[in-house]
Formats: structure tokens, sequence, C-alpha cells
């Protein structure tokens, strides 16, 4: 980080066009200290993201396929990178971005030859798309663009999609998996194959969102500060929705796999939390007396994402410590 040469008033113009909606109406990148300015400010805060997503992916024991990367909608590339880093170049044939702008597309590249010196890494589309990454795209794309995507998105073996965890965002993400979701495997973070039970009728005032947790060090440094200060953000909240499909088969993880969704909601006497399997979308009573070290971890927000519990009606009866990884079945 170089807090010097951060551009606070392109940031603020970019703020204003996320904020307005009017990003999507034209390429709004003019320089590459834009790119810059943006990569070290908004883009770590999409790292973190995809840092959640991609331990979330590890904790199920998924791997990606040898196979080309594409960073779709790359901005400064931060999710390309964030992927190498996880996975390791050795894991991936190569890196390739795209973006409307070519000004992205050379910041990307540029930034990935830097810091993956033996990586191949080129800028353009390709027909079939192996590791195909998307970030923080649909808010830009009108509802014919969102429907070409899909289309494209269709051919790739494997989709990573990270997005703000926003209703519009997570209900448009849930459509495009309606679409896709009998082309490819689910990964995550549905536990199930079925139709999302986010649509089922009496959800309309839900949606899929999880949330990651930023470097605790963020929160006493001055220049984060007068970053959140500047933009008007909140620097302990990184709401996201996500998407990873995959067209290889994947083990079905047990019926009683549920994935939490959103925050617990927090009473004297339990957890209401949220969760999704199968059998659809509902919220659930953790009693503080039967599972007091699990209320604690809901109160705390460190409620595992996804849990196998026993459950009557709205109540949770029993939790099964194993991760739903180790249960699988083939
Ligand atoms: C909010 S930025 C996100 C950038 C990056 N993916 C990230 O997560 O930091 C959205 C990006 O989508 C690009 N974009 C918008 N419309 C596009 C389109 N129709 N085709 C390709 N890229 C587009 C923008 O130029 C911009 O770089």
């Amino acid at each position: 980080m170089n807090w010097q040469t951060i551009d606070w008033h392109a940031l603020d113009r970019l703020r204003q066009s996320y904020l307005t909606g009017s990003a999507g109406g034209a390429d709004y990148w003019r320089s590459h200290s834009d790119l810059d300015s943006y990569n070290q400010t908004f883009a770590q805060r999409i790292g973190w993201k995809w840092d959640y997503v991609l331990e979330e992916l590890q904790s199920l024991g998924w791997t990606p396929p040898v196979s080309e990367v594409l960073d779709w909608g790359c901005g400064s590339g931060v999710a390309g990178r964030a992927f190498l880093d996880h996975y390791g170049t050795e894991s991936v044939t190569g890196l390739r971005v795209w973006d409307r702008s070519r000004l992205a597309m050379d910041f990307a590249v540029k930034t990935a030859r830097k810091k993956y010196a033996a990586l191949n890494v080129q800028s353009g589309l390709t027909e079939t798309p192996g590791i195909l990454l998307l970030s923080h795209v649909l808010t830009e794309l009108k509802p014919e663009q969102i429907d070409e995507l899909a289309n494209y998105v269709a051919k790739a073996e494997v989709v990573i999609w990270v997005e703000p965890g926003t209703y519009e965002a997570s209900l448009t993400l849930i459509a495009v998996r309606e679409r896709l979701r009998t082309q490819f495997s689910r990964v995550a973070p549905c536990p199930h194959a079925e139709q999302c039970g986010i649509l089922a009728p009496g959800n309309e005032r839900d949606w899929c969102h999880h949330f990651a947790s930023p470097p605790s060090a963020i929160f006493t440094d001055p220049d984060w500060g007068k970053f959140a200060h500047m933009m008007g953000i909140d620097l302990r909240s990184l709401p996201l929705s996500y998407l990873v499909l995959d067209k290889r088969p994947r083990p079905a993880l047990p019926p009683d796999t549920y994935r939490v969704i959103g925050r617990p909601r927090i009473y004297k006497a339990y957890a209401l939390i949220q969760g999704c399997n199968a059998c659809g979308v509902k919220n659930y009573q953790l009693s503080k007396r039967d599972f007091p070290a699990e209320f604690k971890l809901a109160k705390k927000d460190k409620s595992p994402s996804l849990q196998r519990w026993e459950t009557e009606e709205d109540q949770i009866t029993a939790i099964h410590s194993e991760s739903p990884d180790e249960a699988g079945e083939e």
C-alpha cells in the first residue's frame, strides 16, 4: 500500500458512479492512476471477499481443474490475483483478463506479470473458458447483457462469481443459478441442487448473502480510517453473494447439511439462524441452554457457514460436528 499515491478525487468519482448506478453507462476508467487508487482500496476489500469464498471452497475440499483462468470484467484484476494467490500459479495454465476498458486490461496484465513472472498472462476472451471468475460486475450490466453473459458463463468448466451482498445482486445471481443449475454441479454456497429456496413463496424479502471479515489491522490504521470516512464506508461490513459451479460431477452433501445465510439474530434464550438445505430456506432456533458453545459462536458472528443439523419444526435439536466434506457420499 502506498497511500501517498491515492487519488481521492478519482475514488470519489468512482464511488459516486457506483452509488448512482451510472457506472454501467460508459467506461469510467480514465487513467492508470484511477486503477491504482481503486486497486489499493476498493479492490482490497473485494479481495477479502474472494479470500472468504476461496477458504469456503477449501473447507469443502474443492479444488479447481488445471486450466486457464479468465477474469471477466477484471478492473484492476483483483479476482485473478486472489485466485492465484490461493491456488498457486502452478495450478493453472495461464491467466486471461477481459474488460470493456483497455486501460483496465492493461493494468491487470501488467500487475499480474509483475507479480507472477513465470505465468502466461494475456488479455482477451476465449471461446470456452476454463475457470471463469466474475467479480462485482452485475450492477454495471443491463438485463440483456446479463443474459448474454449467462450464455457465455454456460460454456465455462468452472465458474466462481462474487458480487456485493445486496438484495438485487443476490437475486440476479440466483436467477443465473436457476438458469444454469442443470448444466453444472453445485459447489457453493448451495448445499443442494434443487430450486433455490429463496424463490419459494414467503421468502420474497430474503436474499442469499454472507459476510467476509477484513483483517483486524485495518481498524487501527489511520489511512483506512480516512478511506472509510471519505467514502462513507463501514469497514467492518463486507457482505457478499457468490456462486460456484463446476461441470465436473460433485459428491452430494449429506441431506442434513445446511448453509447459514446472513447473520444470526440473537435473542435472550436463542439465536435465530436462517438455514438453507434441499427442503428450502427457513429460520431455525438455536437454544442457548441446549447449545451454549454454538450460541456463543452465533453471538460473535463466528458460526460455521456450513453445518449439519437435526431439526424438528423450527428448532435445531442436534448439531453434528464433522464437516460436511468428511461426511459426503460419492
Ligand atoms: C466494479 S468494477 C469490478 C472490477 C473487478 N472485477 C473487481 O472485482 O474489482 C466493474 C468492472 O466491469 C467492467 N465492465 C462493465 N461493463 C462491462 C462489459 N459490458 N463488458 C466487460 N466489462 C465490463 C468495468 O469496466 C469495470 O472494470
